[in-house]
């Protein structure tokens, strides 16, 4: 009935999360509001772990891609759960460090790194850079000459895959701002030069097709190309590539036509894949690490909204307005993105009408989404929209100087704030 499986309707026809009346939860934190669902983070981190020890023989680390959501504590969930974690920025080292996250489990990706974010990882000994563009191998190294230290890196590579996915989020194929290409022998060069610094150590190499990816096969194939690459190296320069990162992109379900394949699938299919390569090419099984940020935490999410305004334009469309909108949830106007919204007081009721979701921003592209079937939605009721555990608070803002919402979690019947919402005070802190 419900999209993500935590989600249920109680005696009074609410909706609930993990057990929990959201319309109770709306009326103690007030709205907008993320929830998230501590139980449902830590099974998915389980699964996938789970996946890599059956499959890969524990010879894995799964490393949680922070940008789906970041704050100091989904980093101490992630340190508990015994993850590696995804960092791109100073800002989400500088966060998990400061939760006491182990530095040695954290990656740094990015495709243009400054010098001040280079500084940061090698002085707090951040465990692997993902080195993107030979800009940053130089900084990489002179920084840690000055701090005489060698730095484990990977190189980004580029497979040449499409995983058929929006366009905005694929990052595999050859005209992409990430990375070096396999097939025009870039990547190839990068490694040779490599090895002339010093204070570099090259350990492997790493990979990312997509995101929101509901196919095995193009993990399959990066998994066939990664390890030709591998081999590859080994032959041109001798250097054996011992581990191996094909980074996140595995799918979900926004909306009931999304038909998502179980993550054990993944690991099982590539796992046999890199069997039978390393065979054929007499390598080392490489040490394997994956990415995952949307699956690990975006069914465990929703938004709470108050429905405002209701707006019915005769033969064009019912707009439902709402107490949030693009600052908090910007996914449908950059790419469409489809979500299932349900009215969580009338969870019961008859999904009666045809309405487009907007959000209340000086903006007509400001829209949660079109066509949505719903409960009847007046003024006062509340509004839940699923799945939005991932890349919502991470790519809100202040537009129109809106406040950010406040984030809760809820575990074992109980709630807690893990993110204070902002205040008026917050919005003007820089202002001078
Ligand atoms: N690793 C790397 C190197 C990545 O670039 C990404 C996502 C991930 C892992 C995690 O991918 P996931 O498992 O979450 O699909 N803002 C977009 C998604 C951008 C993803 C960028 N990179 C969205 O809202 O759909």
């Amino acid at each position: 009935m419900f999209i993500s499986k935590n989600l249920n309707v109680n005696e009074k026809g609410n909706l609930t999360i993990a057990g929990i009346d959201t319309v109770d939860l709306a009326k103690k934190y007030g709205t907008p509001l993320y929830v998230l669902d501590e139980d449902l983070i830590r099974e998915n981190c389980q699964k996938f772990k789970k996946s890599i020890d059956s499959y890969y023989g524990k010879n894995g680390l799964v490393c949680y891609a922070s940008k789906a959501f970041s704050c100091k504590e989904i980093y101490r969930i992630m340190k508990d759960e015994q993850m590696g974690v995804d960092t791109v920025s100073i800002g989400e080292m500088y966060t998990a460090i400061l939760a006491g996250f182990p530095s040695e489990k954290i990656y740094l990706h990015g495709n243009n790194k400054t010098k001040e974010e280079l500084r940061f990882a090698v002085e707090n000994k951040i465990g692997r850079i993902v080195v993107d563009n030979l800009n940053e191998l130089e900084m990489i190294d002179s920084i840690a000459k000055e701090a005489n230290s060698k730095v484990d890196i990977l190189i980004r590579v580029k497979p040449g895959i499409d995983a058929h996915t929006h366009d905005f989020i694929k990052t595999g194929q050859i005209d992409s701002k990430f990375g070096f290409a396999i097939e025009t022998g870039e990547a190839l060069s990068v490694v040779k030069l490599v090895s002339k610094f010093d204070n570099i150590n090259l350990i492997g190499a790493h990979c990312h097709i997509g995101s929101q990816i509901l196919d095995v096969d193009p993990f399959v194939l990066a998994a066939d190309v990664m390890i030709g690459f591998i081999s590859d190296v080994k032959d041109e320069t001798g250097i054996e590539m011992l581990e191996l990162n094909l980074g996140g992109g595995f799918g979900i379900k926004y909306i009931d036509k999304d038909d998502p394949v179980d993550y054990e699938e993944y690991m099982k299919a590539v796992a046999s894949m890199i069997q039978k390569k390393c065979d054929q090419y007499n390598l080392k099984k490489p040490f394997i690490v994956i990415e995952p940020g949307r699956s690990l935490i975006a069914p465990a999410g929703i938004t709470l909204y108050t429905v405002g305004a209701r707006k019915e334009i005769p033969n064009v469309r019912t707009y439902i307005s709402i107490d949030g909108g693009m600052t908090d949830n910007p996914r449908y106007a950059l790419y469409k993105s489809e979500y299932d919204a349900i009215v969580a007081n009338k969870a019961n009721e008859e999904r009666s009408e045809i309405v487009t979701i907007a959000g209340k921003c000086c903006e007509s592209g400001d829209l949660i989404g079109e066509n949505m079937s719903l409960q009847h939605a007046e003024s006062g009721d509340i509004l839940a929209v699923c799945a939005t555990g991932a890349y919502n608070y991470s790519m809100s803002s202040n537009y129109n100087r809106n406040l950010k919402p406040a984030v809760i979690m809820v575990k074992g019947g109980k709630s807690r704030v893990i993110v204070n919402r902002e205040t008026l005070e917050d919005v003007v802190r820089n202002d001078i």
